[in-house]
């Protein structure tokens, strides 16, 4: 499979008056052709700043080092122009709070009239019509294109949002903790749905981001695990849920709710401690304070990311490695 995204020692910090919080820190992976590509971690590790770092960064979101190769050409070193040019075209992102994301004061079809015309479309029947065979696509009715987002149900406007981030057949669609406001039932919608995005080849590639493990397991091909700016582990699904290696990517399978044992019998393990502070991190792993394995030299040298089996990579002194600093 052809590499599509080749993301190399991305630094996205954000300026504040106190100093840099460094929340994507020297973070690589790789996204190919045909793919879904998840994203995992606890809230404020990094991820939403990671994907929304791709394209159209405002500030105090700064790019700090590293490049973004996509289709050639670095995200990077993109101008406005070119960034404007290539979202929703080439890039999607659905954002994480996509059920409010829809301009409530336009009809759906004045919505997507509007992103069209922005991108040099200029009949708009056609465009009505594409959008109406994809709400078919999606399951909503064709009257969805003449109504307000309000009008919709939390579902529906998922969908809805859905249907507007891929109507151009973005080559990479990234979708950001889409299913975290949603009910159990939906939530298998939605990932039904962008597999038969990628079935039917409206999107190449996905990226998707979530802090729910359980998710992942179901859609994605091959995952990385994020804690605190960091890349910890990243593989492919079966083994990563399998045979995790990074002592956090297991606590966080640990805590997973266990199928087949019923809710009220289990007890949530959770991750005891905070993560910590991104404006002063430490020299070397960020975990060490969350540990049980933590070793003298864990604060102070950096554990680089080393393989442990095919396609498999563990940022963690237990399995060796040194500083990649
Ligand atoms: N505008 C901002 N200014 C300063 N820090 C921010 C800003 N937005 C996010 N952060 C910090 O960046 C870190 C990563 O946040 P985020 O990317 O949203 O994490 P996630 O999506 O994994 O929950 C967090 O520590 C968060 O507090
Ligand atoms: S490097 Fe050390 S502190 Fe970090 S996860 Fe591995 S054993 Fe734990
Ligand atoms: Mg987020």
């Amino acid at each position: 499979m052809s590499t599509l995204l080749d993301v190399r020692n991305l630094k996205v910090y954000y300026k504040t008056p106190v100093g840099y919080v460094k929340a994507v820190d020297n973070v690589s992976f790789k996204v190919k052709e045909g793919e879904v590509f998840g994203v995992a971690g606890e809230s404020g590790c990094g991820k939403s700043t990671l994907v929304h770092s791709l394209i159209l960064r405002k500030p105090p979101m700064t790019h700090m080092g590293g490049q973004a190769i996509f289709k050639g050409r670095d995200l990077m070193q993109l101008s406005k122009e070119e960034e404007r040019k290539i979202k929703y075209t080439e890039l999607s992102i659905i954002p994480q709070y996509a059920m409010n994301a829809l301009n409530p004061t336009k009809k759906i079809k004045d919505i997507v009239w509007d992103i069209a015309r922005e991108h040099g479309y200029e009949d708009r029947s056609e465009v009505e019509k594409l959008l109406r065979e994809r709400l078919a696509m999606v399951k909503l009715s064709e009257k969805v294109a003449d109504m307000y987002p309000v009008e919709l149900s939390g579902g529906m406007r998922q969908r809805a949002t859905m249907v507007v981030s891929t109507l151009m057949n973005p080559d990479l669609l990234i979708a950001d903790e889409v299913t975290s406001a949603l009910d159990v039932t939906t939530q298998r919608v939605v990932l039904e749905l962008l597999h038969y995005f990628m079935e039917q080849g409206i999107v190449k590639s996905i990226i998707f981001v979530t802090h729910d493990l359980a998710l992942l397991d179901k859609i994605a091909d091959r995952f990385m695990v994020m804690y605190a700016g960091k890349v910890v582990e990243m593989g492919p699904t079966e083994e990563l849920i399998n045979s995790p290696s990074h002592p956090y990517t297991t606590m966080l399978i640990e805590s997973l709710p266990k199928i087949g044992v019923r809710y009220r019998e289990t007890k949530l393990k959770g991750i005891p401690g905070y993560p910590i502070s991104l404006l002063n991190p430490p020299k070397g792993c960020r975990f060490y304070t969350r540990c049980p394995y933590a070793m003298e030299h864990c604060p102070r040298v950096e554990p680089s990311l080393i393989e442990v089996g095919e396609d498999h990579v563990v940022a963690c002194h237990l399995y060796g490695g040194e500083s990649n600093e």
